[in-house]
């Protein structure tokens, strides 16, 4: 789905006609014959193949060389792959191909080595142009060769097949993202779920409004009062044959968080509300890769759709709602919204019989506060699957940390008429965020993301590109592909 339009090739040899030649060059050993220049020129041109450098080399005719530094070849591993692959495309600029060898070097297996190079190169080209009538600030990249020996070859293009594939879920999930308010409500976000379970074989089903209120989901109800645009919830469904497990789900879809009745001020954190949906992008993308990528679980994924907004109609502080487990909260603050609607969609999962459950939600600025804008938190009640998501995170190059579910904060959720308050006190904000989900998994083993300080770049950054940036998307998809009960 919403694969990028650039072909990735596996070739033998640099192919006629392409624009630029990326080698890479290691802080030590032999420098590749076909740059033509020494280390101490390269050296004298500030490349010393540092990780993250590149030099480019223009040449009177022929392709470009473009030296793409990549450390030390023993400790580089698919993560050093990747942004040396996304540094690559964008020192290539404006070129339309590109030939790299990056995906030959041994040390990766040539399957981990094709899947991280087709990522970067694919996620660095990534660009939003939205409404733009001045189209000229797209990606012109139309095609990378990997070239690698016969060796390599069938592991390469079998990587390469990966990542065009995960790299198309982060695309989605970008696109979803970025995408202004007004053109990507609740009703549009439901509506894309559907064509994507129709291309990528997946069960769909959507829940308006009614439904959501004879089910019981009090946390969706509650949130979306305000709201002209009504609420949905989709259930997407992958169900292979012999499943080694059953795992669900849960993304945070507050299409627009504007706080609601406790409102946001008109700063630069409120205008970027409309990502306040990118828990729900990245399980989209993350359905969006299963069958094409072959994974052997189960896997059902929630998007919970609704804006946060005031009016007449709001959800208001001291309301109580009550959500799908039946389990009540009093509200004390509308900005709190993200935890309410995930209340449902979690109490789902556990009716579902869920082997593990993840949430993800750009859910606390606390957690932002916390741990900076390139790192999401990663909270749980089971050590055994934290470690899981923990390790499909580090094999997708998306930085988690682990906060406590101190049970000992879970007071400061205690209310005088319902089961608990929507907040916690000032302090530990990421934390009794968590310990309020907490009270929607049961038993089940559950992971909860919070990436509200990574879902947006300020900056390109390598495979990183500026703005949304689908954060958790490919650690989800690693988690679903190495998944059993
Ligand atoms: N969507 C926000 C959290 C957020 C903040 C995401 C910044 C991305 C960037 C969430 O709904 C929210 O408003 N949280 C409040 C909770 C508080 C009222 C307990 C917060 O973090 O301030
Ligand atoms: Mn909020
Ligand atoms: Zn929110």
């Amino acid at each position: 789905m919403s694969l990028p339009s650039v072909s990735i090739d596996v070739v033998r040899s640099v192919p006629r006609n392409v624009e630029a030649v990326g080698l890479a060059v290691a802080t030590s050993g032999p420098v590749p014959r076909q740059l033509g220049l020494a280390r101490a020129t390269l050296a004298a041109n500030g490349f010393e193949g540092k990780a993250g450098q590149v030099l480019v080399l223009p040449a009177a005719t022929g392709p470009t060389l473009i030296a793409v530094g990549i450390g030390d070849v023993e400790s580089l591993g698919a993560n050093g792959l990747r942004s040396a692959a996304a540094a690559l495309v964008r020192a290539a600029g404006k070129r339309t191909t590109i030939a790299t060898n990056l995906a030959d070097l041994e040390g990766v297996d040539a399957k981990s080595a094709g899947q991280a190079v087709a990522e970067g190169a694919l996620l660095a080209a990534y660009r939003y142009i939205g409404l733009k009538t001045d189209r000229s600030g797209a990606s012109t990249l139309t095609g990378v060769s990997l070239v690698v020996g016969d060796k390599r070859s069938a592991g390469v293009r079998a990587g390469a097949d990966r990542g065009a594939v995960t790299a198309g879920a982060v695309h989605l999930a970008r696109d979803l993202a970025n995408t202004p308010p007004a053109y990507l409500t609740a009703r549009k976000i439901a509506e894309r779920a559907v064509e994507v379970a129709g291309v990528c074989g997946l069960g769909v089903e959507v829940y308006d409004k009614d439904k959501l209120s004879a089910m019981g989901c009090g946390g969706m109800i509650g949130v979306n009062q305000g709201s002209v645009e009504p609420p949905r919830m989709v259930k997407l469904t992958y169900t292979p044959r012999n499943p080694t497990g059953h795992l669900v789900l849960v993304g945070k879809g507050v299409m627009y968080d504007s706080g609601g009745i406790s409102l946001k001020p008109s700063d630069g954190m409120h205008a970027k509300m409309k990502m306040d949906m990118s828990g729900a992008a990245a399980v989209l993308g993350t359905m969006s890769t299963l069958k094409a990528l072959k994974v052997k679980a189960q896997v059902t994924g929630y998007l919970m759709c609704t804006d946060n907004l005031p009016s007449g109609s709001a959800f208001k502080l001291g309301d109580v709602l009550t959500f799908r487990n039946g389990k009540t909260a009093e509200i004390l603050n509308t900005d709190a919204e993200g935890r309410l609607v995930l209340a449902d969609g979690l109490s789902l999962a556990v009716e579902d019989g869920a082997d593990a459950i993840v949430d993800i939600a750009t859910l606390t600025g606390a957690a932002m506060a916390a741990l900076g804008p390139k790192i999401a938190a990663v909270l749980g009640n089971d050590q055994p699957f934290v470690d899981r998501v923990k390790a499909a995170s580090e094999r997708a190059d998306e930085s988690l940390w682990q906060l406590p579910l101190a049970k000992e904060y879970r007071k400061l959720l205690d209310s005088q008429v319902a089961d608990m308050k929507n907040v916690g006190g000032p302090y530990g904000g990421a934390i009794t965020a968590a310990l309020f989900l907490n009270e929607f998994v049961g038993t089940t083993p559950w992971a909860h993301l919070d990436i509200a300080g990574p879902m947006d770049s300020d900056t390109d950054d390598g495979w990183i590109s500026k703005g949304a940036t689908a954060f958790g998307t490919r650690t989800l998809i690693e988690l679903a592909a190495g998944f059993s009960r």
